[in-house]
């Protein structure tokens, strides 16, 4: 496959051990891609135009004038059978699962509606300039099929799995026994099964995916737990500490625990490559069990606004240090844009600013939904950024896209208030085009 330079401004960041969140941004630059050796596209030079295109002669350049590239955003949570979902008021999250999600994901059983409904959803990804996912799917194995295939389809960098739950939700919801077995061993199974079939296949990676504690039995989460021992490198996703209900009913099932999330922790759910949305209500102790774990966070700002769970403490997390990005979650969350991600995580973090000090700042928003993630997936180097040797994934930003955007960055002085501008007033129109990797 060929080499291929674009000539835009372009935004990227300095390598996360050069120390606290950089971004890099050059007004004329030069991005070249090209080849790896296993043939996959990925960033061959980045930087200033001049001293760039000086070392290519001869290169087609392709010009994006007045247009920014920066890296594809990476969400870090989100559940694809809930695009439906996506502005269901409840009282709070419990009544919004029984009342509007599960109703949904029943839907999912039929191989046909996930298949649609895939597709639906990685074009909205791709829409709103997202390249890298960490996903729900349902109970079904349909449903982790069809989206994989759906993401292989479009050379996707994209994790997802088997919904492992054995009780608490209605039954057709619940995993469902086959040939003898009960649904426990038959989810397990699966999940093997689907390792095998999907992990490492192209872009694609398995995750091991008990929803929450509370709609899994014992047995069920100790086999995911075995799983994970087994195969170290697939990625575990779950929910935790998300609303005080939800809390008060896992302490009720898993008193034996410490803590709601230790739960995981005693059933070898808590390593590298273990993501887990909200984390919202910790206490240190969590906080000291992410970190020594090596366990990330998935921050989803606008579900927790929505459904009223309450504030990630980015405060707390950076005094103790574990490993955070940004994530939809969609159909709790209300957006598939990252930019109203970004902008709602700032409100969060001014939430928490009165007894912190803290105020997020657009270079690190940026960090949270591209480097960052790519950092809490283990994924750190390979998306989430355009430093050579980084998959070719980016996004085509056009400054102009609507009237506000283009009279507010045009009067932008410096590189915060370009990204600010873009934070608070961008949404889909803002991605004119999203370039995936592509492999021979
Ligand atoms: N906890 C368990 N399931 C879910 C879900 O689908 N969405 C959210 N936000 N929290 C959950
Ligand atoms: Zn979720």
């Amino acid at each position: 496959m060929a080499m291929k330079a674009y000539r835009a401004s372009l935004l990227w960041f300095a390598p996360h051990s050069e120390g606290p969140v950089r971004a890099l941004f050059e007004e004329d630059g030069l991005l070249v891609v090209g080849p790896n050796a296993q043939g996959r596209q990925v960033v061959q030079a980045i930087g200033d135009w001049n001293a760039v295109s000086a070392q290519y002669p001869g290169l087609p350049v392709e010009h994006l004038e007045g247009r920014i590239i920066a890296p594809g955003f990476v969400d870090l949570h989100v559940h694809f059978p809930q695009t439906n979902v996506i502005g269901s008021p409840a009282s709070g999250l419990l009544p919004w699962l029984e009342n509007y999600t599960f109703p949904e994901e029943k839907r999912f059983a039929a191989p046909d509606y996930s298949a649609q409904a895939a597709n639906f959803f990685v074009a909205e990804l791709l829409r709103n300039g997202v390249t890298t996912a960490l996903t729900f799917a349902t109970s079904h194995v349909a449903s982790v099929d069809a989206l994989f295939t759906e993401a292989q389809q479009r050379q996707l960098r994209l994790i997802t799995g088997l919904c492992l739950m054995d009780r608490h939700a209605p039954d057709d919801l619940l995993n469902q026994g086959a040939n003898g077995l009960g649904g426990t061993e038959q989810s397990l199974r699966d999940t093997e099964a689907l390792i095998q079939r999907w992990h490492g296949v192209d872009r694609l990676g398995y995750a091991i995916t008990p929803r929450f504690a509370p709609t899994s039995t014992d047995a069920q989460l100790r086999g995911a737990g075995e799983l994970a021992a087994k195969y170290s490198d697939v990625w575990i996703q779950s929910h935790v500490a998300e609303n005080k209900d939800e809390i008060a009913w896992a302490r009720e099932l898993f008193p034996q625990s410490r803590s709601y999330l230790a739960t995981y922790n005693d059933f070898g759910l808590m390593r590298q490559r273990a993501v887990y949305a909200h984390c919202i209500h910790f206490d240190d102790d969590d906080r000291v069990l992410m970190r020594d774990t090596d366990a990330a966070a998935a921050i989803s700002p606008t579900s927790n606004l929505f459904l009223g769970s309450g504030f990630f403490d980015y405060a707390g997390a950076d005094r103790v240090g574990f490993n955070y990005g940004l994530a939809s979650d969609v159909g709790g969350g209300t957006s598939f844009s990252p930019f109203h991600t970004m902008l709602a995580a700032y409100y969060v973090g001014r939430e928490g600013q009165t007894k912190s000090g803290l105020s997020l700042s657009p270079q690190q928003l940026w960090w949270q939904h591209t480097a960052g993630a790519a950092r809490a997936l283990g994924l750190e180097g390979m998306v989430g950024n355009l430093l050579p040797g980084c998959e070719a994934d980016f996004v085509v930003l056009n400054p102009k896209a609507t009237p506000l955007l283009e009279r507010k960055t045009s009067i932008a002085s410096n590189l915060d208030e370009l990204l600010f501008s873009m934070i608070v007033l961008g949404d889909d129109r803002l991605v004119e085009k999203t370039v995936i990797s592509q492999a021979i």
